[in-house]
């Protein structure tokens, strides 16, 4: 008796699940069932899909903060039932061993479903050669990026971007001007502007312009679909809606911290900044509302979190003496569908569609997991989350389960909440309290990606 709510409908239905799967979507269902869930004025959510976090993953000098075990479970609290992780290729090491070690690292551990978009950084022939096997065997998504030590210049990207369209795959990536920041950093350095302060004037907007153009024009080139991934700002938002209205398969996605922040944080006091220190940085506030119109109106697709934490003592640390010391990330796996209801559906900005769409439904378009994820139809998998409209509360890190030591979000309102988290016809999560096995996550093998 819940309102279940898809990336199509909003109907007051039964549901049964049999199996791990959705079985029965009707308006009345009175046979026997082991157990009853009662959802009444609630609504009935597809289990929301984070296509990019970075759980376990390696920066320089240290590795983030939560790793499989913890980061799904957090993530379940929150109502998400399948995240997209990276497996990044090490210079010199071939994409297979660096796959490998990923798995290894996975397998066990994640207590829910999970995938790998696969980062190539060492652009040979024999990296060329591994990407039909890699679409073939459920790995159709790969992230290039534009900056960092990982980074692959513009021919690079032509090749992987041809090769990756040829076998049906989809290339993501890191859009920021390496040489224009690697400048700036320096310049900041030079003159002992050394303060977290100083990160987002060392990755201005200007640089994430450049490259998001850049790398459409690049695709534009070899007619291959492209995903730009956490987009912060309405001049690159302009270059994917452009680029959309000329037909070609460009995509994005943005986050929490962009649709929600905005620069003013860079200025908390003492080292406090360096919570906010990711990459592309927080941008000036007239930014967010693009970016929401951009979500409503479909020329940005995803919402995703790209989950990066890092304890703030300890790790954030690391920088004090020098911002581009401080590790680059911030967490936000677990509160993105209660924020994003609460912002977006509450404040009228995302309807229940358009809301489902970004957090579930379009992910697993994209990525090549719909309609077994990202719905609720018969023959699904019951991922689902029984989420109350009425819940109130005030975000604190004392309420989530992110392995960290602060929130982002700290004292937001929310109005929205989950309550019972539901993996593949498991109850994983019931008032806040994980309840799944360890280690239940599967492997997902993803078909080749939908262009939306
Ligand atoms: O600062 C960020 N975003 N850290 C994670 C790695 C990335 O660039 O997505
Ligand atoms: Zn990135
Ligand atoms: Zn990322």
């Amino acid at each position: 008796s819940g309102t279940v709510v898809t990336e199509s409908a909003v109907m007051n239905k039964d549901l049964g699940i049999e199996g791990g799967k959705i079985a029965a979507v009707e308006d009345k269902l009175d046979g026997p069932a082991k157990k009853v869930i009662d959802a009444r004025g609630k609504y009935v959510f597809p289990g929301a899909i984070d296509v990019h976090v970075h759980l376990n993953a390696a920066v320089p000098r240290t590795v983030s903060s939560d790793n499989f075990r913890t980061g799904a479970i957090a993530a379940a609290c929150g109502g998400t039932t399948t995240i997209i992780d990276f497996a990044t290729q090490e210079d010199g090491q071939a994409v297979e061993e660096a796959v490998a070690a990923r798995l290894r690292e996975a397998a066990g551990e994640a207590v829910i479903d999970y995938g790998f978009h696969i980062a190539l950084t060492d652009i040979n022939e024999q990296t060329l050669a591994a990407i039909p096997s890699l679409v073939e065997e459920g790995f159709p998504s790969f992230k290039l990026y534009m900056t960092y030590r990982l980074r692959v210049d513009d021919g690079e990207m032509l090749r992987v971007l041809a090769k990756v369209k040829d076998n049906g795959g989809l290339v993501c990536v890191h859009a920021e001007n390496h040489h224009m920041i690697d400048y700036l950093i320096e310049e900041y350095r030079r003159t002992g502007k050394t303060s977290p302060k100083f990160h987002p004037l060392s990755r201005p907007l200007l640089a994430e312009w450049e490259a998001t153009s850049r790398a459409i024009k690049l695709s534009g080139l070899v007619k291959a679909p492209i995903y730009i991934v956490h987009v912060t700002c309405g001049k690159s938002l302009a270059e994917i809606a452009q680029a959309r209205e000329q037909g070609y398969p460009v995509m994005g996605e943005t986050c929490p911290q962009y649709l929600l922040l905005d620069e003013d944080r860079y200025e908390s006091p003492g080292f406090e900044g360096a919570k906010y220190v990711m990459s592309p940085p927080l941008r000036p506030l007239g930014n967010q509302a693009v970016l929401w119109n951009g979500l409503a109106d479909g020329d940005l697709q995803v919402v995703s979190t790209d989950h990066c934490p890092f304890y703030y003592k300890g790790q954030k640390e690391m920088g004090r003496s020098f911002f581009g010391d401080i590790p680059n990330g911030a967490p936000g796996i677990e509160a993105r569908p209660t924020l994003l209801y609460t912002y977006g559906v509450r404040q009228g900005r995302l309807s229940l569609q358009q809301y489902v769409n970004v957090i579930a439904a379009n992910p697993a378009k994209i990525f090549g997991l719909y309609p077994e994820k990202g719905t609720i139809a018969a023959g699904s998998d019951a991922d689902l989350v029984i989420f109350d409209p009425h819940a109130e509360k005030i975000l604190t890190k004392e309420i989530l389960h992110e392995h960290t030591d602060y929130t982002p979000y700290e004292g937001a309102e929310l109005k929205g909440f989950p309550v019972v988290t539901i993996a593949r016809g498991e109850v994983i999560v019931e008032k806040g309290v994980f309840t799944g096995k360890d280690g239940r996550g599967k492997l997902l093998r993803r078909r080749r990606p939908n262009l939306i």
